[in-house]
């Protein structure tokens, strides 16, 4: 864990603005005295989230996301908490003269792939490597590429399993991450082929895509099987490399095989990433949807490629991200077509990408001879049948023109095919606040107020100083103690303090649920006080109540009675 402390991640904080670093991943538009943006967290298509310069926390009133900047690049980045505080450290250009060396998750084994693939690297500096090296160079693989992209090849020995034998990895996990089998002993899996290294979106390599190059006969590529640090459903190849560019060009490239990625990349387009041969999951849209950028499919031009265009952009049309289809006439895919026609020529089939839609006109016209009456009948039919799933009004009169048009079709009879429109109640989308009862709201909020103000911290312990709720209770003792050591207190520092997960979720969930537009004054304070107030006496009255029951003493039975009758009172006074 790190050896950073608490006043300096608080001072890292306070040297950090929210609204600048949350700048960096998001779209913020300034309205009053907040920015606000797409929340990230869930499927958002109108700025729910705020970010408040003021506080130095964000809120998304949809979702409920919150916190401060260091849980936003947390859950945003996927990492853990003092990986976040170093990324902010670094976004803020303060240098962290400690060493932190906080231990990732899998760490260990982040550095057997890191080895393995020195390895392989090394491997195709060697005189055995020459044949593979050669291959490379042959498909116009330079050197420079090989060396940025750690292209390396295994042979056909054990001698990588010897290496981690040497140092003393544990067995089991080697076999499970897939770099090694065992009879007798561990042999190595990968044999005479191209080694690829494939990362993570953290850039950590976690897999291999391995591909022959002297052996025609097998198969073409093997891949890492499925562990439990490489999921090809998981993983775009080449997006940790490519998501600086794709964020600055709000555009990302997809394409099918890694080959593909490279050559695109090394072309100086850099916002290129690959599938890996697999469909886009929605693992893969998360993955996307954190970029926010728009989509261009270029898959493979074969009819395997086609239908993956298709279903890809579908998810990806289906998930709000914008895509549009770029298909490469005369080559197979993007890695020939640039070697045949250079970059220049590529770039400007990007800038001829089409719509999903047309892109499925011209898929449904494909094969059909448009001049035979059932074939057009079949193929208009199926014009229709695609706009009928479309809300796109636009979308529908230009196409109806246009088939009207080009086929001589009454544009009359093809608009009386289209279903209509329900009129689709606009869904205000409403502050999606749980509805608590009265007195957690009340709880809730005096520890917001506890949480902003040291006034509002003493003035608990001097009219309340309990809660009848163990975790809430738990939260505001918390405060006390944070008060105590910093003499002072702010929710974005005070997140950051709780790093209990379930007290942590609280908190958030406390800040999510304020209701920003009740200005805080003392008389609200007092207020929610004598709520929780009365919550505590009926407590002590039901209580009382029970026990009178169950009493058989008269005498005692009296006194029950009077205090019952007292607490009452007494809570009348207070409330007074
Ligand atoms: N793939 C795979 N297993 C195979 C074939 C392909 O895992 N047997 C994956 C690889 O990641 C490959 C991608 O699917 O990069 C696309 O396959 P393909 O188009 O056949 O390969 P290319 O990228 O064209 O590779 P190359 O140019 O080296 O033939
Ligand atoms: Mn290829």
């Amino acid at each position: 864990m790190a050896v950073l402390s608490n006043e300096e991640i608080t001072n890292i904080r306070n040297r950090a603005n929210i609204v600048n670093i949350i700048g960096n991943y998001l779209n913020l538009e300034k309205k009053g005295k907040n920015y606000f943006g797409i929340c990230p967290f869930h499927d958002d298509h109108t700025p729910s989230m705020s970010v408040s310069p003021e506080k130095q926390i964000y809120t998304c009133f949809v979702c409920g996301a919150s916190g401060n900047v260091f849980t936003f690049i947390k859950d945003y980045e996927n990492i853990s908490f003092i990986e976040a505080v170093n990324k902010v450290a670094e976004f803020s250009g303060i240098s962290i003269n400690k060493n932190i060396n906080y231990v990732k998750k899998y760490d260990k084994e982040y550095k057997i792939y890191d080895l393995a693939l020195k390895f392989y690297k090394n491997n195709l500096k060697s005189k055995l490597g020459i044949a593979a090296k050669k291959y490379l160079n042959d498909r116009n693989i330079s050197d420079e590429i090989i060396d940025e992209f750690d292209i390396g090849v295994s042979f056909n020995d054990n001698n990588l399993s010897k290496l981690l034998k040497s140092k003393n990895y544990d067995e089991d996990m080697l076999l499970n991450i897939g770099l090694v089998n065992k009879e007798q002993d561990i042999y190595d899996i990968f044999r005479n082929r191209i080694m690829f290294p494939i990362h993570n979106s953290n850039g950590d390599c976690v897999g291999f895509s391995a591909r022959i190059y002297n052996n025609e006969s097998d198969s073409k590529y093997i891949n890492t099987k499925e562990t439990y640090i490489f999921k090809k459903g998981e993983i775009l190849f080449n997006y940790h490399r490519a998501l600086r560019e794709a964020k600055k060009t709000k555009t990302l490239i997809i394409c099918e095989g890694q080959m593909d990625a490279i050559r695109i990349y090394s072309s100086g387009i850099k916002n290129v990433c690959a599938t890996m041969g697999t469909a886009l999951t929605n693992f893969h849209i998360n993955l996307i949807k954190k970029l926010n950028v728009k989509v261009i499919l270029n898959m493979d031009s074969d009819s395997a490629g086609i239908k993956a265009a298709l279903q890809n952009g579908e998810l990806l049309s289906k998930n709000n991200i914008e895509v549009s289809i770029v298909t490469l006439a005369g080559a197979k895919d993007p890695d020939e077509y640039i070697i045949k026609n250079g970059i220049e020529q590529y770039k400007e089939s990007l800038k001829h990408s089409i719509s999903l839609f047309e892109f499925k006109m011209n898929y449904l016209k494909n094969g059909k001879n448009l001049n035979q009456i059932d074939e057009l009948t079949k193929y208009v039919n199926s014009v229709i049948d695609e706009l009928n799933k479309s809300d796109d009004e636009i979308l529908k009169n230009i196409t109806i023109n246009k088939l009207s048009e080009e086929y001589n079709i009454d544009k009359n009879l093809l608009l009386n095919k289209l279903i209509p429109k329900e009129k689709k109640d606009i869904v205000k989308v409403s502050k999606k606040k749980i509805k608590l009862n009265q007195n957690i709201r009340a709880v809730e909020e005096i520890l917001y107020y506890m949480m902003n103000n040291v006034k509002y911290a003493k003035l608990f312990t001097k009219k309340l100083n309990y809660i009848p709720d163990r975790t809430y209770f738990d939260i505001e003792k918390d405060i006390q103690a944070y008060i105590i050591l910093n003499n002072t207190i702010n929710l974005a520092d005070f997140i950051s303090y709780e790093t209990n997960n379930e007290k942590e979720k609280l908190v958030l969930q406390i800040i999510n649920n304020h209701n920003e537009d009740i200005e805080m004054s003392e008389l609200e304070f007092i207020n929610y006080i004598n709520i929780v107030n009365k919550w505590i006496q009926d407590n002590k009255i039901s209580e009382l109540k029970i026990e009178l029951k169950q009493e058989n003493d008269i005498n005692r039975k009296k006194e029950i009675t009077d205090l019952i009758a007292k607490i009452k009172r007494g809570s009348e006074e207070y409330g007074k």
